[in-house]
């Protein structure tokens, strides 16, 4: 194949197993910019929650740091996905610095902590999975961040600010 067809028209395709989709397949879901609000995140930073999969403990979602700032160390117990939308990042760990289109990829086990030395901060676009462990400056266990955690983060926000919860963004 040199390039894929061009006919700007929907085409039904042959589907062998079009019954088991019917009856299992599961509809993918559309989040538009404004179907999802900032909730807070600290006093420097929001997320933008964008997918919730309670199956995989997968979870999606864009975070802002709005000046320059720290996400404390924590630990990977899944693998995440990120692409740097915005302003720059890094990890004190690493001697890289993402910026616009950087992308990220980090594996169970790393342990590291998030900096944004740029004067707007940045926005990071995340497919995560798996539990995340904060710990403090003194390397004691705070909190673990998992689907549930990021389920109670966007569904408290919109209760306390009458915002309906968009059925969309689970997955
Ligand atoms: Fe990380």
């Amino acid at each position: 194949m040199t390039a894929p067809g061009s006919a700007y028209k929907i085409v039904n395709v042959p589907e062998l197993y079009a019954d088991e989709i019917q009856r299992y397949g599961v509809e993918g879901k559309f989040v538009s910019d404004e179907d999802s609000p900032w909730v807070p995140f600290g006093d420097n930073a929001a997320i933008k929650h964008l997918a919730f999969d309670v199956r995989n403990n997968t979870f999606s979602n864009i975070l802002w740091i709005k000046s320059p700032g720290v996400i404390g160390t924590h630990k990977h117990r899944g693998t995440v996905v990120m692409l740097c939308l915005e302003g720059s990042v890094r990890y004190l760990e690493y001697d890289w610095v993402a910026g616009p289109g950087g992308f990220i990829y980090e594996t169970p086990g790393q342990t590291h902590t998030l900096v944004t030395d740029h004067p707007d901060g940045v926005k990071l676009f995340g497919w995560l999975n798996g539990a995340i462990e904060f710990y403090d400056e003194d390397a004691n266990f705070l909190e673990t961040c998992d689907v549930w955690w990021y389920i109670n983060h966007y569904e408290s926000y919109c209760r306390e600010h009458g915002i309906p919860i968009n059925k969309e963004l689970y997955i």
